[in-house]
């Protein structure tokens, strides 16, 4: 399928043909640039990590010094001195594949049908979660390589202490047997995207945490709306790793027998927006209860001219809704201490899409438009434990699962993705800013806040395009492709938008999540990288990754003409691409051959 040729004078690259092989097993970019493979799931980290074995034989203490699995968000902060050629490149690792162990993942069965694990797979597997931080520097001849003793690599994992701060600190639904005190928890979980604040910290966000946990007692399943509204396993296993059966603070069922098992409020510790200073290697890493629990994609800044922000959160589950998290008080770049302190206070939003184009900011504060008691808010904390369900008493709307969200670098117009959803027209019904029932393509819509204000509490939105094939288009039948199939999209199609950023000149990034495998992406194929002109709504496709794989994570130095995405769980041997050796995610550095900007 050759890429459509454009006009926009925003993209100045000739766009790559869409992939539709499942063969296909390398990265392929737009004539003039080149990608190559540049930290591999394994890769060390830490000084002195043992190089990753090709059969999968690390144990999970080598695990814990080198690159984690599933790379997702990520941001290269630059060093003050150098900022185009030095920094730290910070990516998330989402959470695990079965190729992490030699045969994959081993599972039994107890007497009760309970999953079994044993525990040093268990331990490999946190251990392959949570954040790397590597240094990164050009070398004599302008080449990118990884400082291999630099004291700033770091790798924080689902092991690792975290403190609790903002209204939930030492409150009692935070407190469990292995942290009485209810102010650290350990590790982080599921680092799907993520953002970054003004003093120069990354915010990893904790994306669907509800796997990872069991509540086997239906009846207490039922009245606990922290477990219930989140979606906690409430079968006789957690749904992703059975980490239960041999680490019992994720068996979060409140009685075994008459013993208080004490791990029930484990789920409260996660779904928080997580602060790291990459700059200092021996801080604790933050959980900042202000901003809301979430299944939370996302913390992305809008920043005013006057120092106010909103940070924008996609909660990615069917029919979750939108949020922003307005800090009470203001960026200061003269008040560095006083900065670290702003994500601990301020008001959570939920978002309204009237059918009218305009919208509006629903707060999220106890005691106002229903959050009380009766509902089942006890407090405020109650509200931003459950922030779902206080959203659903405020009437948000419920989207087509929201994911990244982009803010443009000048006018501060909002962007977010909303990657699909099956059950729209079905459980959700179909309304003005999630149109198509059974949403197998996705959208992206894109918001201005009243007078130009991050703060702001109106709004007014419109569809930027619609996912899917082009109308008129016929699958590999030679059958016309149904309706609620096709898109708006001017230029190359794609399906599934999930990655989004801008960059500094207003090129509008898009990276795809869809299944290549599934008939409605037969003319899509493996997933993408592509460029819109925000003006014209011209879509390029720029890169196509490996079958199997997503394509997400996304930055660049300051100049944009290094830049770095991340190739998660390719499904062949991506990045050896010889056929046989076992695939890794990979972060993926591209320039531009005559070291121009990316994309220009
Ligand atoms: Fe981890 Fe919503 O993607
Ligand atoms: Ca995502
Ligand atoms: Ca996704
Ligand atoms: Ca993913």
């Amino acid at each position: 399928r050759e890429a459509v040729a454009g006009t926009s004078p925003l993209l100045g690259f000739k766009g790559v043909a869409a992939q539709t092989s499942s063969t296909f097993d390398r990265v392929i970019v737009a004539p003039g640039y080149t990608a190559k493979a540049f930290f591999s799931w394994g890769d060390a980290v830490l000084a002195g990590a043992p190089a990753w074995q090709p059969d999968a034989s690390d144990d999970w203490q080598a695990q814990l010094q080198q690159a984690g699995d599933n790379h997702d968000g990520m941001h290269f902060f630059p060093f003050a001195q150098a900022p185009n050629s030095h920094g730290l490149l910070v990516i998330n690792h989402e959470y695990i594949n079965p190729t992490l162990h030699p045969q994959g993942l081993t599972f039994t069965q107890d007497a009760t049908g309970a999953k079994q694990r044993p525990i040093d797979q268990v331990r490999k597997e946190q251990a392959a979660h949570g954040i790397s931080i590597i240094e990164v520097r050009r070398d004599a001849l302008g080449a990118w390589q990884r400082v291999a003793t630099s004291a700033y690599n770091r790798r924080i994992s689902g092991m690792t202490p975290i403190n609790i701060a903002g209204p939930l600190k030492a409150d009692a639904r935070m407190k469990t047997l292995s942290d009485p005190s209810g102010t650290q928890v350990l590790g982080t979980l599921n680092n799907c995207s993520m953002g970054v604040t003004p003093w120069g910290t990354y915010l990893a966000c904790e994306e669907n945490f509800h796997n990872y946990f069991v509540n086997r007692d239906a009846e207490d399943y039922q009245q606990r709306a922290e477990h219930r509204r989140y979606g906690i396993g409430n079968g006789v296993s957690s749904v992703y790793y059975a980490w239960e059966s041999v680490d019992a603070r994720f068996d979060a069922t409140p009685y075994a027998g008459q013993q208080h098992n004490g791990h029930c409020n484990e789920p409260n510790r996660f779904g928080w927006v997580v602060e790291i200073d990459p700059f200092d290697p021996d801080s604790t890493p933050v959980k900042r209860t202000a901003m809301g629990r979430l299944g939370r994609e996302c913390s992305v800044l809008s920043l005013h001219a006057n120092g106010s922000m909103a940070l924008y959160s996609g909660d990615d589950s069917r029919g979750e809704y939108v949020y922003k998290f307005v800090p009470q008080g203001r960026f200061d770049p003269a008040q560095p201490q006083a900065n670290r302190q702003l994500l601990d206070a301020g008001t959570l939003y939920a978002a309204r899409f009237n059918a009218d184009g305009s919208g509006e900011w629903l707060a999220l504060v106890w005691g106002e438009n229903g959050l009380t008691a009766e509902n089942g808010f006890a407090d405020q904390q109650a509200v931003l434990l459950n922030a779902r369900g206080a959203a659903d008493v405020l009437q948000a709307t419920p989207m087509d699962r929201p994911e990244w969200v982009a803010v443009h670098p000048q006018s501060l117009e909002v962007y977010v993705t909303l990657t699909n959803n099956t059950e729209r027209g079905e459980r959700f019904a179909v309304d003005a800013a999630n149109p198509r029932p059974d949403n197998l393509h996705g959208q992206i819509l894109r918001w201005n806040e009243a007078g130009g204000d991050p703060t702001a509490t109106r709004f007014t939105w419109e569809l930027f395009l619609l996912a899917g094939d082009q109308p008129g288009a016929l699958d590999n039948e030679g059958q016309p492709i149904p309706e609620h199939l096709t898109g708006t999209i001017k230029g190359d199609i794609f399906s599934s938008p999930d990655g989004l950023a801008f960059d500094a000149g207003g090129r509008l990034w898009i990276q795809t999540d869809s299944d290549e495998d599934a008939a409605h992406t037969a003319n899509t194929g493996c997933n993408q990288l592509l460029c819109a002109d925000p003006v014209s709504r011209e879509v390029r496709r720029f890169l196509v990754g490996p079958w199997g794989a997503e394509i997400t994570g996304l930055t660049w130095t300051p100049d944009y003409r290094s830049m770095w995405i991340n190739v998660q769980h390719p499904g062949i041997s991506y990045p050896a691409s010889d056929g046989k050796s076992r695939p890794r995610s990979t972060t993926v550095l591209i320039t531009k051959d005559d070291g121009g900007v990316i994309g220009t």
